[in-house]
């Protein structure tokens, strides 16, 4: 079989809004991809996936699209995006955009003129929405048509008087959901997307690819996120796209969609079959909430970490996929806090924790995907005022903590520890003013760590996070790390985290304490024969050892080559 492109590729996540300020009005766009593109090729990325970059009033940071064939006036022009695309094309690097389709922008005029029974084009595009008609209790109140929860805390339903209906959302009131029920939206989201196509990119990331269909029988369920989340329906639409545009045009796709099974992981990305290429999954991201916590629930409570869960997760899906498709690994993305303040530690053990989680995640097999700042170790923000948060999510969910008796700092505590804003905090490129980000306010604060943790500072000294970042990308290459197979070593211990990969190449063998305390460990394996690559604490590789705090190392052994 050809080995596709993005089967051994590691691919940048690129936050455009936090990337870098091109025009100098405190917010990143195309020009500062362009200008910064010696980022990519240095440290030697084979892909930059852009973060939604559409016209969009940004309620969501651009996840609510009000027109997919303009740029964002914030981002620069489709004449930017044409040269960001042609300039990264001649330096090697694909391009990868973020594909919308689960919902749009209210201000999308497909939404004007769905909620206004006045509007010329209202009977066209009604449908292209999910409306319900109120229900009333005994006193002839309206009620919500269910008590479904949105994924950003608040109730799926909001009212529209015009049409005395409610539209459902199931992430923010300004992004009701699209009706793929409708053949009349899908073919103009068709069109689109091959637009998209056109404009010469070279892949998908599919938004909220598993949430596509409802239950149209409208359960009074509650939280009720099943009736919108992974029905079987999905996949045909989801088939349909891979069948009609993503194959045939030959680009890749990669659908976010969680908790897959393993027949579901085979319609999404079996080599035989047509929805993606790649499923980006959840199972390693929150294995340390604290689900007694009554006040700040859910992902908002820190608790221990499970580092087991956190093997266990890749280890599911390494297995699960294999043999039948690609597998993708990465830490976290624009959701999640950053994961060296999250897995790791970004206080006494900064740079070793870093390295380690640099080595135990990115030497296992699949396709990589590396969050924008992780190559630098950046970490949490460190905000001190609710109003230096910009993520609509934190508006909603503050309220939620104080309304089960939060304190303000309890709440804030939450925030700087969970909140999705804690990854989209502008790149630090230097020491100078706004990390040199930007030359004019930047529309959200620079942490303040920046005088210390920042590229500039990295780019020289080999023992940096940036330099062992490079090194890791490069072996990953050399050493076939992707087609490999994984077997963890004790795999039930909940500190360590070990495991080998065997590759075309050799074997590949990583040894990492992922704890705060030394930790004893045993490798019953035959040593013979490894050589170390990398390591965060010098050469120790013994039958038994006691691994410091993070203590990290890499070795391989070379397979004979054959005369
Ligand atoms: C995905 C995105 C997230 C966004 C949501 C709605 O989960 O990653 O950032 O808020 O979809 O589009
Ligand atoms: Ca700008």
């Amino acid at each position: 079989m050809n080995q596709a492109w993005w089967q051994d590729a590691v691919i940048y996540q690129c936050y455009i809004r936090s990337f870098k300020d091109g025009n100098g009005d405190g917010i990143g766009d195309f020009r500062g991809l362009i200008d910064k593109i010696d980022h990519f090729v240095d440290l030697g990325v084979d892909a930059v996936w852009v973060s939604p970059h559409y016209k969009s009033p940004m309620d969501d940071n651009g996840y609510d699209v009000s027109d997919y064939y303009q740029v964002s006036e914030d981002y620069g022009t489709l004449d930017d995006v044409r040269e960001f695309i042609d300039t990264a094309h001649g330096h090697g690097i694909k391009v990868i955009f973020d594909l919308i389709l689960n919902h749009t922008s209210d201000e999308h005029p497909w939404f004007q003129a769905a909620k206004d029974p006045t509007h010329p084009d209202h009977a066209k595009y009604h449908d292209y929405y999910i409306w319900q008609p109120p229900k009333y209790d005994a006193e002839g109140n309206r009620m919500k048509p269910t008590r479904w929860l949105s994924w950003f805390g608040g109730g799926v339903w909001d009212y529209n008087e015009p049409t005395d209906e409610y539209y459902l959302h199931i992430f923010s009131k300004k992004m009701p959901d699209l009706n793929w029920r409708n053949e009349n939206m899908k073919t103009d989201l068709k069109a689109i997307t091959k637009w998209l196509i056109d404009l010469g990119v070279d892949g998908f990331r599919i938004d909220a690819s598993n949430h596509l269909e409802k239950n149209w029988d409208f359960p009074d369920d509650y939280p009720g996120y099943h009736h919108f989340s992974s029905l079987p329906k999905h996949h045909e639409y989801l088939e349909e796209w891979g069948r009609e545009l993503f194959q045939p045009n030959g680009v890749m796709a990669m659908g976010e969609a969680g908790g897959a099974s393993k027949e579901e992981a085979e319609k999404y990305v079996g080599y035989d079959h047509n929805e993606f290429d790649m499923l980006i999954h959840f199972g390693h991201c929150w294995q340390d909430c604290d689900w007694d916590n009554q006040i700040t629930t859910g992902k908002w409570a820190k608790g221990r970490l499970n580092v087991k869960a956190v093997k266990e997760s890749f280890f599911h899906f390494d297995k699960m996929l294999r043999g039948i498709g690609q597998n993708l690994i990465y830490w976290h993305n624009h959701d999640q806090p950053r994961i060296l303040s999250h897995y790791g530690n970004d206080t006494e053990y900064r740079v070793k924790s870093a390295k380690m989680l640099l080595y135990t995640l990115y030497f296992m097999p699949g396709t990589a995907i590396v969050y924008q700042g992780e190559e630098i170790g950046m970490t949490n923000v460190d905000y001190q005022r609710l109003d230096d948060f910009r993520d609509v999510e934190v508006f909603t969910e503050y309220e939620n903590f104080m309304s089960r008796g939060a304190t303000h700092d309890m709440a804030m505590q939450a925030l700087r520890d969970r909140a999705r804003d804690n990854a989209r905090s502008p790149f630090q490129w230097n020491d100078g003013p706004q990390a040199g980000f930007t030359t004019a306010t930047p529309w959200m604060n620079v942490v303040g760590n920046y005088r210390t943790i920042n590229l500039a500072a990295q780019q020289d000294d080999p023992d940096s996070i940036y330099r062992h970042y490079k090194r890791v990308f490069q072996l990953r290459k050399q050493w076939q790390v992707a087609g490999g197979t994984l077997a963890f070593i004790d795999l039930a211990d909940d500190d360590s985290y070990m495991y080998t990969n065997d590759t075309a190449q050799g074997t590949i063998l990583v040894v990492a304490n992922f704890r705060n305390k030394a930790i004893d460990v045993r490798l019953a394996l035959d040593l013979d024969g490894f050589e170390m690559v990398l390591s965060n604490c010098g050469d120790k590789l013994a039958p038994t050892l006691t691994l410091a705090p993070y203590d990290a190392m890499v070795y391989v052994k070379t397979k004979e080559q054959d005369a």
